[in-house]
């Protein structure tokens, strides 16, 4: 049967051309379809005597029988290369080196903010958090900044919707907090008992209109304020000059403190540092404002200036981590960079 022979060889040849399942059926219906060419030739053999129905058929059914072999075997195969090619692509190697998610680690200034946090409450002071965003009381009239007085203008400050601005310095805290504290004691205060210290100090962010390489338009500070009864400018001293042997990790390193002006403080004193030794040596460094509080800020805390007094301290705390770690640019510290950052792990 040369002419069924020929037919399973088509249908072979054209399974074998299918490249994917779809293809494989559209060839399939070719042949063994309702119009296909095997059904045609059943369909033919209505016209043939009993006798030559029998070998036809038998014949016919033989290629049938082929064709559908070939094209199961043709089905398996495209089934076994798609499987393949899926497990190609999803493979994995397994003898490469896993990816390790990369530690972070705090941030120098961070890392100088709890270290100051953590000398100052060895020597008895509170840690107070307080807003960015202040009003005019808190960060100029509690500390008794004159209106229209030039000091304003010298802080350039970010204002914001409603008249509040962006705290420019650290120093409102003192007035939130001293406030808060003698509402506290008040009741033993009214028997006429002494309030107990106020001994905080207050870290924090704050803002100004200013930007090179030694100022950022946000920047850190931390604000230090002790009132009692006999608190005086030695106090300050004694505070200050151990904080920043132990900040520093050396004694080798000398304190100044120079008349200023604050409207907050008399008197005032900039608080400047020189290293003996080390590449920093030998140079006088400004690390903090300071002073007496002046009577009028005592007096809107709550207090009589008669019986209260003590000093304040405002210092830059980017300043005092550039120091620490020598770093030159105030800048490295805001970039982000992480092949810096990382240097202080
Ligand atoms: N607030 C001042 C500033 O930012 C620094 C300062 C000076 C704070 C004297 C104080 C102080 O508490 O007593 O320039």
């Amino acid at each position: 049967m040369t002419e069924l022979n020929a037919i399973v060889e088509s249908a072979r040849a054209a399974f074998g051309q299918a490249a994917t399942p779809a293809d494989l059926e559209n060839a399939k219906a070719q042949f063994l379809g309702k119009t296909g060419r095997i059904t045609e030739l059943m369909k033919g053999m209505a016209a043939l005597s009993v006798v030559d129905k029998k070998s036809r058929g038998a014949a016919i059914n033989l290629a049938k029988q082929a064709i559908e072999a070939a094209l199961t075997e043709r089905r398996t195969a495209l089934a076994q290369a798609e499987l393949d090619q899926q497990l190609k692509a999803e493979a994995l190697d397994v003898t490469l080196t896993g990816r390790k998610r990369g530690m972070g680690s705090l941030h120098p200034v961070s890392l100088s903010m709890e270290r100051i946090e953590q000398i100052f409450g060895s020597m008895g002071f509170d840690v107070a958090d307080g807003p960015e965003i202040e009003n005019d009381w808190y960060n100029f009239g509690a500390l008794n900044f004159p209106e229209d007085h030039p000091a304003r203008a010298m802080h350039d400050t970010f204002y914001v919707e409603g008249g509040n601005l962006l705290r420019t310095h650290t120093s409102p805290m003192q007035n939130r907090y001293a406030v808060q504290h003698v509402k506290k004691h008040k009741a033993e205060m009214s028997t006429g008992a002494v309030m107990p210290e106020i001994r905080v100090i207050a870290p924090g962010r704050t803002y100004r209109v200013d930007s090179d390489a030694t100022h950022s338009p946000m920047f850190h500070q931390v604000e230090g304020l002790w009132i009692g009864q006999n608190v005086s400018f030695k106090d300050l001293k004694v505070v200050f000059t151990d904080f920043c042997h132990t900040f520093f990790e050396t004694k080798e390193l000398e304190l100044r403190f120079r008349p200023s002006y604050f409207p907050f403080t008399e008197p005032s004193a900039e608080i400047d540092i020189q290293f003996q030794s080390g590449p920093l040596a030998g140079r006088w460094l400004e690390v903090a404002g300071s002073g007496q509080v002046h009577p009028r800020v005592v007096e809107n805390f709550g207090l009589d200036p008669e019986q209260y007094i003590g000093f304040a301290f405002g210092m830059g705390a980017d300043r005092l981590t550039m120091l620490r770690y020598g770093v030159n640019d105030l800048r490295l510290f805001f970039d982000g960079d992480v092949r810096f950052l990382s240097q202080f792990q």
